[in-house]
């Protein structure tokens, strides 16, 4: 369809068209039934969390950073009171109910939310090789990975990834750790500093002048030509999914252990930044396994990356891409620079989710500024968009637990962190 077609069609889109701030409700949520199968369910969260137990003494060795943890990886549930008063006093709104941060940009390895689902996967497919290749069974321990024999082995396939950065250095340090060649392809938004740390790692980096979704469809094609290859697909993959959704259980256990309790007089909102929407679209499935109806999550987006927006706002989910109704596709949140969503998250929200809001660039600096100001926590652009949740949607729920889901940040290079901190600095003020 042309994009007066689509502007016809769906008359919506002029809101997104015109690039402003905008918050969409979902008004499928809660109509449609849930999709429920074999792959997707609580059974599968569960077996996923027993997989990554089963590999937790593997990892403890591996990166004896997660010593501490027992080689689980997880993030810190962190209270941020005064950046919450800032954000009311700043943006004139009332949050009723306390702001948390779900702080991902800690996890250990890589450093943003991408570690739990593509970890998750990496440690899938070495599993399944070794048992097929019958030198390990599920019985034995895992701790005997770290030895050179079952690198030898990994070393015979590869692992191939789009990725516009966090996903690649998940799957590349986790990958390349087992004895895996990994080849990441990234698209022309990622991050300089991104691509180098890959190869840094030992990962091979094949660099795409066009959009991610490009990016992503040169990797499926390179891994389809060769046998001992495994793709892990980003958009479509249900592996990587319940890798992100076994956060749920996790969160559910840290909400307990500070006594705070979830229910319909007390409910969790949840904002969660989207790119092609594995990642937060599995942690939003998850929470809604974890606390039901008592739990509601927004998605969020860049004015010039909606594309879950516009796939879910249309129904053509990935049929539609933001550039065929004019929008760019360029923002400095790159882990959000996609321009086609993954249709099966999409339908798999539809009656799940809240809504989605999108933040403009200069919001994301204001943000990132003002959380190291208050909290002296830096998070990269992309996360920081979690934090304009509470502006959006302050007023909607009665005392409730508003959860931003930090995802990434860690390993931004201080210089970048520096500049866009004075940019938000400037812009403040
Ligand atoms: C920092 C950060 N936040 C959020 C996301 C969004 O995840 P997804 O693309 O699975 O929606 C990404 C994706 O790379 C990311 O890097």
């Amino acid at each position: 369809m042309t994009r007066e077609r689509l502007l016809k069609a769906f008359p919506n889109l002029t809101k997104l068209t015109a690039l402003e701030e905008y918050l969409w409700i979902n008004t499928s949520k809660g109509k449609k039934a849930i999709t429920k199968n074999h792959t997707l369910s609580m059974e599968a969260i569960l077996e996923a969390e027993a997989r990554l137990n089963r590999f937790a003494p593997y990892i403890s060795l591996a990166f004896p950073e997660t010593e501490r943890t027992n080689g689980l990886l997880e993030s810190p549930l962190l209270a941020i009171d005064s950046f919450q008063q800032s954000l009311e006093e700043y943006y004139q709104v009332t949050i009723n109910g306390s702001l948390f941060l779900k702080g991902d940009h800690l996890l250990p390895i890589s450093g943003s939310i991408k570690a739990r689902g593509g970890i998750y996967e990496v440690l899938t497919i070495a599993e399944k090789i070794l048992i097929e290749e019958s030198v390990f069974s599920r019985e034995e321990s895992y701790e005997k990975l770290i030895e050179s024999t079952y690198q030898d082995v990994l070393s015979r396939y590869t692992i191939v990834v789009g990725s516009t950065g966090n996903l690649g250095l998940s799957i590349g340090v986790m990958g390349a750790k087992l004895g895996f060649n990994v080849i990441v392809h990234m698209s022309s938004d990622a991050k300089a500093w991104k691509k180098a740390l890959l190869q840094q790692k030992g990962a091979h980096v094949v660099e795409h002048d066009q959009d991610y979704s490009l990016a992503v469809e040169e990797g499926r094609k390179q891994a389809e030509a060769n046998v001992n290859s495994y793709f892990i697909d980003d958009e479509h993959s249900t592996t990587l999914f319940l890798g992100y959704a076994v956060a749920a259980l996790r969160l559910k256990k840290q909400l307990d252990e500070k006594g705070i309790t979830i229910n319909r007089d007390h409910p969790l909102i949840v904002y969660l930044p989207c790119g092609v929407g594995g990642g937060p679209g599995g942690i939003a499935y998850g929470l809604h396994q974890v606390f039901g109806e008592n739990v509601t999550c927004y998605f969020a987006e860049p004015t010039h990356s909606p594309c879950m927006l516009v796939g879910m706002m249309t129904g053509l989910h990935e049929n539609i891409h933001v550039k065929d109704i004019g929008i760019d596709n360029r923002t400095i949140a790159d882990g959000l620079a996609v321009g086609r969503p993954s249709g099966f998250v999409g339908k798999v929200m539809e009656p799940i989710l809240g809504g989605i809001y999108t933040v403009n660039d200069e919001t994301m600096y204001k943000l990132l500024a003002m959380l190291i100001d208050q909290e002296e926590i830096a998070l990269e652009p992309s996360a920081v968009t979690a934090l304009f949740g509470p502006v959006q949607v302050a007023n909607s729920a009665k005392d409730a637990v508003h959860l931003a889901w930090a995802t990434g940040g860690s390993m931004v290079p201080t210089n970048q962190m520096q500049h866009d901190y004075e940019i938000g600095k400037a812009l403040l003020n």
